[in-house]
């Protein structure tokens, strides 16, 4: 694991963007796990400067989106469809119909799963996963738990997880309790996995997750076990 260790939230962003764009340049077809979350915010509109600049082509990129909200369409501004399309996809010139998130309105959540991991494995799965951190140590919406769970699966959201993503709404009552998030098989199977994490509210969770015993009461400590994580951490 690589451990980078910034001190600006603008620095974080700035490195993260050069390596998601490093990604793109090396290789244009190149399949993109994405993530949302106030992490990436920085991370994505950086990128959205480089595009803008000449720097980088997504036309021939491919995204798929850890997780979705159950009962969200992405007409709903809540909804992560609605935040891949407004903070990233539309300021890039990636094909909408090349960018993937679980649907969270799948009337068969087992088997909108189920397609969601054909696909990835179909399209030779993902050369570079983008990861947030949640302070109880979810990565996607993976939660903690008795065992990890491999396939895209629905999930109960935490109650930490539910207070956390209350920032973004009126009230705690408006978040959404349920959500499908990738499994731990297809974000494991990434070919390089990028974990971003801002904020000193992070640093102890990202401690149990990379210097703890690997366990699915922190999700993210599984991450120990993959061979090429990058971690860029800033205190504020
Ligand atoms: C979002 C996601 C979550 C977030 C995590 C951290 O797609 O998968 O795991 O990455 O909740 O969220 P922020 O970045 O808002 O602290």
């Amino acid at each position: 694991m690589k451990f980078i260790k910034v001190d600006t939230y603008d620095k974080l962003s700035s490195i993260a963007a050069g390596i998601i764009a490093a990604q793109v340049i090396l290789k244009s077809d190149c399949v993109l796990g994405l993530a949302t979350g106030s992490s990436p915010l920085g991370t994505y509109s950086k990128l959205a400067e480089k595009y803008r600049n000449g720097e980088l082509d997504f036309s021939r990129v491919i995204s798929v989106n850890l997780d979705e909200y159950v009962g969200l369409d992405g007409s709903c501004d809540q909804s992560y469809r609605y935040f891949m399309d407004n903070n990233l996809f539309c300021n890039i010139n990636i094909a909408r119909e090349n960018t993937y998130v679980p649907n969270g309105c799948a009337e068969d959540l087992k088997a909108e799963g189920l397609a969601y991991d054909q696909f990835i494995s179909k399209l030779g799965g993902i050369d570079l996963q983008l990861l947030g951190i949640g302070l109880d140590g979810h990565i996607g919406f993976n939660e903690p738990d008795e065992a990890f769970v491999p396939e895209t699966h629905e999930v109960v959201l935490d109650p930490s997880t539910i207070e956390a993503n209350a920032r973004f709404l009126a009230s705690k009552d408006q978040v959404p309790t349920k959500a499908i998030t990738m499994g731990m098989r297809s974000i494991m199977q990434a070919k390089r996995i990028l974990l971003i994490a801002n904020g000193a509210k992070k640093k102890e969770i990202l401690e149990k997750a990379f210097y703890g015993p690997i366990t699915p009461f922190v999700p993210a400590s599984i991450l120990q076990l993959h061979p090429d994580v990058t971690v860029v951490y800033s205190e504020n």
